[in-house]
């Protein structure tokens, strides 16, 4: 009440004409967002006050701890994530044991370790992939009946990657739950990303004024904060958003999500590139930035040569270290899930650029336009994190000079399946399931193109900096095509025992086209469940191939068997026979264009791998043709991203 007072004077003393005509506390409320919004910095604090006095999505200076581990080299894994892996292999074997004695296989003689990852694309990756997830849940009815549901309690690494760290994220701070009901009770996928559309003043004052707060700490702040928080509102649990606290952290979760603090969710991991100011990167030089619940770091630095990389412990991120020490003062707080989230994705910080172009002077578009006046045009796209490895001398260190490090979001660079921090020797992974969303065909279906890319990047750092990425050959995007790779699931690495065996699922339109552009960042009830169903059904191939759950259950234990093609045994030996890549590489321009139609892929009814009764009349209908008049097949960005603001904005009456 207090506050009320105090804020009521200050409108009327400081600004006369917002307080005339005031009738109740929603007008009052709304002019005075309204009057934040306009202000400076200094005034948007004095609101924020007013509002709560929540500054919680600034980091906080904490007292530094005695003794600390600051920085480590890249050779061993976190000792959070150590004792995190005791817990989750508990839960793995058991659900190993279960998942092979309902398919009639043996229990293989070591726990597997497996990592799911899902690929970057907007909301359409965060849905279709975490309906690859639900396929292997055994809470969803349609995944048991398929034989699948059950898988994903053996899951012991969840890696996303711009949209992927969406799914990742999100999925996690909820507790895993069903993604069905992710989607019924916490995201609001109908509401715009950027615009939502209830309370708009209160939702802008108060998220510029924690981006505000965060600059005040001593903190670059960037397009990326802003979007960090919208992201919050849609996909995080209700109490971490503005109305509550918008002060999540990666490094929090383990002990807020009880099941993951207890082993039984699988470890997020959620990767950024590196662009330095001037620098121009592509996936053979980039370096990869991990964000865990324990700690960031990379396992390679530099960009011309790799070397060794290093890691700190994510909870203490944003405190100044120089040589691995600190000077007194620390900080916490610069990991909050949303920001990583929104550092992931920076490719989507251009659809806020976006306003900038526009010519309205509402208050909102206005103080988004102050903003982008200071940031500029080159550096739209980046996150800044002060450098850890700053003055770091314990090594070969080429980022030692850097004050802050530039993040961006690493589909960037094509890379754009998440599966170097799976490729690690340290982290002895067995098995990748690769859940493939990426917008690549001129149909917006994945066309392998991305997983290609990591291939040749490892084959250059290997040969180039002997850095070890342990990744089995894959073809080419022309090869994926010719060879259907990316209609149906493949498994790639089958006889190279060095590596993981990647087990390849590309979306599909088993059931729908949820081949949605990227930037589509509204979902109806009905295409948002139809797509996350679809995902789910390119995993569980629809329950249509009765080999298939044995098949993948193959797949996912191989290593643990150390099976070779000498011993493996003769169900496995069938699976791998049809499900493996063969080798061949048809790199010639593909005759045709890519445009599966809906149904089951024409590879598995050749093959004659699915059900007689499913094959043959195609649903072919032409559901697709009612999402291109819905103009939702524009191509790039800049289309569609004007699209977006031009509609929801006239919607909302900013623009
Ligand atoms: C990365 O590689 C590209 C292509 O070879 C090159 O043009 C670019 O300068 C390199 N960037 C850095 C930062 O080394
Ligand atoms: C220590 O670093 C902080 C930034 O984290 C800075 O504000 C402070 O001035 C530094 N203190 C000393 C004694 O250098
Ligand atoms: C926004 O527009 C202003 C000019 O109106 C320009 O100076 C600034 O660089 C732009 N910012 C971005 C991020 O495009
Ligand atoms: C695959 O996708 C990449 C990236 O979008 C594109 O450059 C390439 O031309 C595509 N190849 C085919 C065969 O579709
Ligand atoms: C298969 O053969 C390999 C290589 O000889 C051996 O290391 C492995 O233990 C064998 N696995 C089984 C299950 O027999
Ligand atoms: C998918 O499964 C459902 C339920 O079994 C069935 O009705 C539908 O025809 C199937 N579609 C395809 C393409 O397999
Ligand atoms: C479908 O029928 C063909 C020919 O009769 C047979 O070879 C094939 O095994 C059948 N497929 C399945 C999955 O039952
Ligand atoms: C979706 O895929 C179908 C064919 O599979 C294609 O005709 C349609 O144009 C695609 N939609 C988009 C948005 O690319």
């Amino acid at each position: 009440m207090m506050k009320y007072i105090i804020f009521i004077t200050l409108l009327l003393s400081v600004t006369p004409e917002a307080a005339h005509g005031l009738h109740g506390p929603h007008e009052l409320a709304v002019d005075a967002a309204q009057w934040a919004l306009e202000g400076h910095s200094h005034e948007r604090y004095l609101a924020r006050t007013f509002f709560g006095g929540d500054v919680s999505y600034a980091p906080e200076k904490v007292s530094c701890p005695e003794e600390k581990e600051w920085l480590w080299t890249a050779d061993k894994l976190a000792k959070g994530e150590k004792a995190f892996l005791e817990k989750r292999e508990k839960v793995v074997k058991i659900a190993v044991e279960k998942m092979m004695n309902q398919h009639e296989l043996p229990v293989p003689p070591r726990t597997p370790v497996i990592g799911y990852a899902i690929s970057g694309g907007g909301y359409r990756s965060m849905i279709t992939g975490l309906g690859g997830m639900m396929g292997m849940t055994k809470e969803s009815p349609e995944a048991v009946k398929a034989g699948t549901g059950g898988w994903s309690d053996a899951i012991t690494y969840m890696a996303g990657l711009s949209g992927g760290s969406w799914a990742t994220g999100s999925w996690i701070a909820n507790n895993g739950m069903l993604p069905t009901d992710l989607l019924k009770q916490v995201w609001d996928l109908k509401s715009n990303l950027i615009y939502p559309d209830n309370d708009k003043f209160f939702f802008y004052s108060n998220l510029i004024g924690q981006v505000d707060a965060k600059r005040e700490a001593g903190f670059p702040t960037q397009l990326s904060d802003y979007w960090a928080l919208a992201l919050s509102e849609q996909l995080l649990p209700k109490a971490y958003r503005l109305k509550g606290h918008p002060d999540l952290t990666m490094s929090q979760l383990p002990s807020i999500v009880k099941r993951l603090g207890e082993g039984d969710l699988p470890m997020p991991i959620i990767v950024a590139s590196q662009r330095e100011e001037g620098e121009y990167v592509v996936a053979q030089n980039s370096t990869v930035w991990e964000f865990t619940p324990y700690s960031f770091g990379s396992w390679a630095f530099g960009s011309k040569k790799k070397v060794p990389g290093g890691f700190t412990p994510i909870e203490y991120l944003g405190t100044r270290l120089n040589d691995g020490k600190v000077n007194g003062t620390c900080y916490k707080g610069i990991d909050r899930l949303g920001y990583i989230m929104g550092t992931s994705a920076t490719l989507f910080n251009g659809l806020l650029l976006e306003l900038n172009s526009t010519n309205s002077n509402s208050i909102i578009v206005k103080a988004i336009k102050d903003m982008l006046y200071e940031i500029g045009k080159d550096r739209f796209d980046v996150s800044r994190i002060p450098n850890p490895f700053k003055g770091w001398s314990a090594q070969e260190n080429p980022i030692k000079e850097f004050e802050y490090l530039t993040l961006v979001d690493a589909g960037e660079t094509d890379q754009n399946l998440p599966l170097e921090p799976l490729l690690v020797p340290e982290r002895k992974v067995d098995a990748i399931i690769a859940f493939d969303a990426s917008r690549q065909t001129i149909t917006s279906w994945p066309n392998g193109s991305s997983i290609h890319t990591t291939f040749n990047r490892a084959c250059i750092l290997h040969e180039r900096d002997d850095t070890q990425i342990k990744m089995p050959e894959v073809p080419t995007s022309n090869g994926f095509i010719n060879g259907r790779l990316n209609t149906r699931p493949t498994f790639f690495g089958c006889e190279d025992q060095t590596t993981p065996l990647i087990v390849y699922i590309p979306q599909y339109p088993w059931t729908y086209y949820s081949n949605k552009s990227t930037f589509q960042l509204e979902y109806d009830d009905h295409s948002s469940l139809e797509t996350m169903l679809n995902g789910m059904r390119s995993l569980t191939l629809n329950n249509t191939v009765p080999t298939w759950p044995r098949c993948l259950s193959c797949a996912l234990t191989d290593r643990s068997f150390s099976y070779t093609s000498h011993n493996r045994s003769d169900v496995c030996a069938q699976c791998f026979k049809t499900f493996c890549w063969d080798g061949k590489n048809d790199d010639s321009t593909p005759k045709h264009g890519y445009s599966p139609v809906m149904g089951v892929p024409d590879w598995l009814e050749d093959m004659h791998l699915a059900k007689n009764h499913s094959i043959g009349g195609k649903d072919g209908t032409d559901g697709w043709k009612d999402e291109i008049k819905a103009g939702l097949s524009e191509g790039g960005l800049k289309d569609w991203a004007t699209e977006v603001v031009k509609k929801v904005g006239k919607k909302m009456g900013v623009i």
